[in-house]
């Protein structure tokens, strides 16, 4: 049994965290390998609702030992509460199976406020960003400027950096963005606040991996956003600040590519898209609100309503070859229930011409009118449905004709919310 990927096929928020919670049970170790809390997941188990941001969605099995890797950006507050929120929730998040390597980056309260200020500065391009100081942050990793975890245990460092940063930080803040400056004390006394809460967590997680694989245990590495947000090779610049692809998985870890094993893609039955940015197949009619309050999609982390639409293979064909995607895991199906027709694109018309991937322009996805075919939809409502027999004959056809234009095998089918409400293929 091999290690296993989970990526985000779409624009995000296609049901990862339940995907990953499901798979987590014969799992030693749940990695997260990028990006912060701008990622919000939603996990129920029993009825009972729990909300993960930076901790693996895997926390939700006792025993399972969770990774914030080296390519993943802390806010160390946000992490704190979150910790306190699942503890108050009767989940253990001690640092016996909850850690944080020394080498993942802090976001920093100025980190927050460039992220803000610049966002609304920008007059009408606007990313939509989650407004977390997740870019800023990884611009100061790539600068080498950046305030790691490990930093915690030093003091004197960490107030030495602070004050560098903040030299550049309050100029852009005051000059450029006409806001208040921070002062160093106020930066390092709210992080230093946090220090002998999370010290105790940080650890060597490319080392802790090599740990659980050497005692024969499989390790899951769960990807936040979705390949379509990819820093490279997501739709530009309306994209979050790294790479969401799977191979980003073993840099962001510190583990050899070769052991990443199966990619499983999370594919929601239909599309969404939070903040700005090309969108194809969206739906500004009454099929995209009627998925929008069928599929709550409202945003976890920020509340914005999300932009729904069709089905796109390009996008799903995009990702299997940039992923190697090996199974997918089709999430939400239940919400196509009640629909006359349902229709998938399956090529875009770009300049004329016929295209099975994106035109590789800045927005040229902006660029592009999709190809639909169209299958009829299915009235039963499908929620409790335990097995693929008692799926109605359109909703399997459905699956199947996805499953052929992908060329990918749909191994898990997500019915509703719940752990429970899942088909295993
Ligand atoms: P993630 O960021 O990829 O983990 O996805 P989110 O948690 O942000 O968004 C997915 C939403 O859909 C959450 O509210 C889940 O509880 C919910 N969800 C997941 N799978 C299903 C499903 O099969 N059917 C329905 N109706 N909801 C689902
Ligand atoms: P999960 O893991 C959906 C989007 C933001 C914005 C863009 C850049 O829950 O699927 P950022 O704050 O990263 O600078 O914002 O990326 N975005 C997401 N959209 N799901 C997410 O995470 C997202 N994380 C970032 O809406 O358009
Ligand atoms: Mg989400």
């Amino acid at each position: 049994m091999s290690n296993l990927v989970i990526i985000g096929a779409q624009w995000g928020d296609e049901g990862k965290g339940k995907i990953v919670d499901l798979l987590s049970s014969d799992i030693a170790a749940v990695v997260r390998f990028q990006c912060g809390n701008n990622a919000g997941h939603t996990v129920i188990v029993g009825g009972t609702t729990y909300i993960l941001q930076l901790i693996p969605s895997g926390i939700l099995h006792e025993g399972r030992i969770c990774l914030i890797g080296n390519g993943v950006v802390v806010d160390p507050g946000v992490l704190c509460k979150e910790m306190d929120v699942l503890s108050g929730q009767g989940v253990t998040v001690g640092p016996e199976r909850l850690k944080v390597s020394r080498k993942s980056h802090l976001i920093m309260p100025y980190h927050k406020a460039l992220d803000k200020a610049r966002e609304e500065n920008r007059a009408e391009s606007k990313i939509g960003t989650t407004g977390r100081g997740i870019g800023p942050c990884y611009e100061d990793k790539a600068a080498r400027i950046g305030v790691r975890a490990g930093d915690l245990e030093n003091p004197a460092l960490l107030r030495t950096k602070v004050e560098h940063a903040l030299r550049e930080k309050n100029t852009l803040l005051t000059k450029l963005y006409n806001r208040p400056a921070l002062s160093v004390d106020e930066v390092v006394r709210e992080v230093e606040a946090t220090a002998a809460r999370l010290i105790p967590h940080l650890t060597d997680v490319s080392a802790a991996i090599a740990e659980c694989e050497a005692a024969g245990g499989r390790i899951m590495f769960e990807g936040a956003q979705g390949v379509h947000l990819d820093i490279d090779h997501g739709t530009y610049p309306f994209v979050t600040s790294s790479n969401t692809v799977a191979g980003n998985a073993a840099a962001g870890a510190g583990i050899a590519p070769a052991d990443l094993g199966r990619i499983v893609g999370i594919v929601k039955a239909y599309t969404t898209r939070v903040g700005s940015g090309p969108f194809p197949t969206e739906l500004v009619n009454d099929v995209g609100c009627f998925l929008r309050e069928k599929g709550a999609e409202f945003g976890t982390v920020t509340g914005r309503q999300r932009r729904c639409g069709w089905q796109d293979i390009v996008v799903l064909r995009e990702s299997a070859r940039l992923c190697g995607i090996t199974e997918i895991a089709l999430t939400k199906l239940d919400v196509l229930s009640g629909l006359d027709e349902i229709q998938i694109c399956t090529a875009y018309m770009f300049r004329g011409e016929q295209v099975l991937y994106p035109p590789q322009v800045e927005n040229g996805m902006d660029l592009v009118t999709p190809v639909y075919e169209t299958m009829p939809g299915w009235r039963e409502n499908i929620e409790r449905a335990k097995t693929w027999e008692e799926l109605p004959k359109a909703a399997r056809d459905y699956v199947l004709r996805l499953e052929e234009l992908t060329g990918i095998h749909i191994s898990i089918i997500s019915v509703g919310p719940d752990r429970e409400q899942t088909l295993f293929r």
